[in-house]
């Protein structure tokens, strides 16, 4: 079965068994399916497929994420909690929140992907990230197909980062997330730079949350690919964290470096680090650094192969490490 139209870098990629699962109760049949078999068969989760990189054929089964549903109850004066199924496409969710003016979702506006992948990288932009607004998600445990709940601190969201990454990683499905939002007195964020600009471009002095996310909205469509177009998994890189003393060594080598200070570390955008060592926009065979957004990498052509995007981003990593000495990290998930 082709994993083609299950990844939005849009590589060919085959799995020997496939399923579709709508609710709990079928994605407990299909965990059950490979755990009968001898030798078990491993199991991959898909959601919208948007961080995700297949270097070769996945020899087992693959099972997407179709559980859908969106349910709310106001708890407060201003607070709603809003709660989605993991198969929700996250723009889709976002868009239904903005709708019944519940805020606290609108700078995360147009991320690819759906609900339940939101908290496995703790999904962020423009200023928030989900941990700002998360209460908890269910999943279920994969071993004893029991349900359990995960609460904020539990699951210790970092820069990308979540328990399910860590320690968790490959034990649960999420199966639906729960947020916090406003109703009416909405916590409007515009520091970051793009969505002040955006603003002013747009002539809005005192935004909405709305205008919020047309802004977001904009400036995403403005320089990253939309993936339906061009095959992408949004930023490929993490941005790396360097420890205060080798920024400065490198401030003085390379004046322009650029850097967000946290404590007695740096964080060093990628996409700067990229474009300085001459990538943005570069193409090899059929795959390429974004022209407006270096950080991503692009299936230019439509017929790349996941080995050759990979190699694509080892050369990246190798050209930045001995210009720079720093070490970038991979976001998304390779297979
Ligand atoms: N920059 C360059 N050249 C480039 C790209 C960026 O010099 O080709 C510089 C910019 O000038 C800017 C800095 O890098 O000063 C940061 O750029 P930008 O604001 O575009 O954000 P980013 O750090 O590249 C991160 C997230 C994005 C998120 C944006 C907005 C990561 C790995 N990426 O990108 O997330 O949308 O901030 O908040 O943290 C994603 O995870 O898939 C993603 C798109």
């Amino acid at each position: 079965f082709s994993l083609k139209a299950y990844n939005t870098f849009g590589v060919e990629a085959k799995t020997k068994y496939f399923a579709e699962v709508a609710t709990t109760e079928e994605l407990k049949e299909a965990i059950n399916f490979s755990s009968s078999q001898s030798p078990k068969i491993p199991i991959l989760f898909l959601g919208g497929g948007s961080n995700i990189l297949f270097t070769k054929d996945f020899d087992g089964l693959a099972i997407k994420l179709n559980l859908k549903g969106i349910s709310e109850e106001i708890t407060g004066e201003n607070e709603v909690l809003v709660t989605a199924k993991a198969g929700e496409n996250w723009h889709s969710f976002v868009m239904y929140c903005l709708d019944k003016n519940y805020g606290g979702l609108e700078n995360l506006s147009l991320i690819p992907g759906n609900v339940g992948t939101s908290p496995m990288q703790n999904i962020g932009a423009y200023g928030t990230e989900i941990k700002d607004i998360f209460v908890d998600c269910k999943v279920l445990d994969i071993e004893n197909l029991e349900l359990k709940t995960f609460n904020l601190e539990q699951c210790r969201f970092g820069y990308r980062d979540s328990i399910f990454k860590q320690e968790g990683k490959g034990k649960y499905v999420i199966l639906e997330v729960t947020f916090r939002l406003t109703t009416k007195d909405h916590h409007i964020k515009t520091e970051y730079g793009a969505i002040k600009s955006e603003l002013e471009s747009l002539s809005i002095q005192e935004p909405t949350i709305q205008d919020i996310s047309k802004a977001v909205v904009n400036i995403r469509q403005s320089k990253l690919p939309d993936p339906k177009e061009i095959g992408n998994a949004g930023s490929f890189f993490k941005n790396p964290t360097i420890p205060l003393a080798q920024f400065e060594e490198l401030k003085e080598k390379f004046e322009n470096i650029q850097g967000y200070p946290n404590g007695s570390f740096v964080k060093v955008p990628a996409g700067w680090l990229i474009e300085q060592s001459g990538w943005k926009g570069k193409q090899i065979g059929n795959v390429a650094s974004h022209k407006l957004q270096a950080l991503v990498i692009i299936n230019a052509t439509g017929n790349a192969t996941g080995k050759e995007i990979f190699d694509f981003s080892t050369e990246i990593i190798n050209s930045v490490k001995e210009k720079y000495g720093i070490e970038l990290e991979r976001e998304v998930n390779i297979i």
